[in-house]
């Protein structure tokens, strides 16, 4: 039987846990289609799985979204064949050169869309999606906050914002993700110790309508700070550690404000939903209405440099492996 190459963490730890191991390439059972991966996307979801924030068992197969080709289809398939080109943030054991894939989490990748920049999108783009539709309903004229503006959620997150003809203030630390933030079209992109000002200013003293932190522990009071009267806080990630328990009655005092914090998995719940998110991502892509920044291409084997560069601050947009 022939062989794959593919990534796991052999025990919770730093990149070096990290190990290149060889294995059978998998058969689709029922259900399932074998992909033939082209890239796999990097997130910071496989940092926390890796280091130990987010509870797996060891040895550990990272990876959720991947794009490529079906190789084999399983009993049971109807909406699929071997040959076509699809992408998921739903995968498991992705950082690999096969991945064995439940059918109805695929989508197919449009004909416009470049197979390699598909990898880039079902995570971070559906991830942009929900965060504006669905955590919070973003309507035109708001004024939102976000961080990390040239990060891989942030330049895709800021994209959809002006789509929908919101006011965007978000932050960079470098003056190259910064350039890259206001290129993608973001009203505001300052420094983090910036933002209490800028937010006073631009909203005359009122607070902004809604934050989306995916940076968590660093940012966490300035972001409930941030707020108007009934606005929400929607915390979605802990790039720099994660938030301590909160008081409710913070919330009660700061002006009837709301916090909540998703995750992608509950916005992806039906074929409905995960159709909705999938076709509004990729067609703004097909379409030219969103850019997508791939930052750092890493070999399959330099798993490790890549999720070093990614909690080192080092990565601006997508990283991918390509196996
Ligand atoms: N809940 C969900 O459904 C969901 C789904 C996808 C992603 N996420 C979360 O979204 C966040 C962003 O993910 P991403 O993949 O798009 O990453 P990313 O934004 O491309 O990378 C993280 C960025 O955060 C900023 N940052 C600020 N303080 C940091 C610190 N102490 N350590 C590391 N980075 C810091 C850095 O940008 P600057 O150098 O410019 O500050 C860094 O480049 C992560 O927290 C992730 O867990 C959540």
């Amino acid at each position: 039987m022939s062989k794959q190459q593919k990534i796991v963490a052999a025990k919770a730890g730093g990149p070096e846990v990290l190990e290149l191991v060889e294995e059978p390439i998998p058969s689709p059972g029922p259900g399932q289609v074998l992909v033939k991966v082209a890239a796999v996307g990097v997130n910071f979801i496989e940092t926390y799985q890796r280091s130990g924030v987010y509870q797996v068992q060891y040895p550990f197969a990272l990876g959720s979204e991947i794009s490529g080709t079906i190789e084999q289809v399983g009993s049971e398939v109807r909406n699929l064949k071997v040959g076509d080109r699809v992408a998921t943030s739903e995968a498991t054991g992705g950082y690999a050169q096969y991945a064995v894939v439940d059918a109805q989490v695929l989508g197919k990748v449009p004909e416009k869309v470049d197979l390699r920049l598909a990898a880039a999108l079902p995570l971070q783009g559906c991830t942009a999606h929900y965060l504006m539709h669905s955590s919070y309903m973003v309507r035109e004229g708001d004024v939102i906050l976000s961080y990390a503006g040239a990060g891989g959620v942030g330049l895709l997150l800021t994209q959809m914002l002006k789509l929908k003809g919101a006011t965007v203030i978000t932050t960079a630390s470098t003056q190259e993700k910064k350039d890259l933030a206001k290129a993608a079209g973001a009203d505001y992109v300052v420094d983090y110790d910036q933002v209490p000002q800028t937010v006073k200013e631009v909203t005359e003293g009122q607070g902004v309508h809604a934050v989306y932190d995916g940076i968590g522990k660093d940012t966490f009071e300035m972001s409930l700070a941030a707020l108007r009267r009934r606005g929400t806080l929607v915390l979605f990630g802990g790039a720099s550690g994660q938030v301590p328990p909160l008081d409710l009655q913070r919330l009660n005092a700061g002006g009837s404000l709301s916090v909540t914090r998703p995750k992608l998995g509950d916005f992806l719940t039906t074929p409905q939903e995960r159709g909705w998110r999938f076709g509004d991502v990729f067609g703004w892509v097909a379409e030219g209405k969103i850019d997508v920044r791939v930052g750092q291409e890493y070999p399959l084997a330099e798993a490790a440099e890549a999720h070093r560069a990614l909690e080192g601050r080092k990565t601006t947009g997508k990283v991918l492996l390509i196996p």
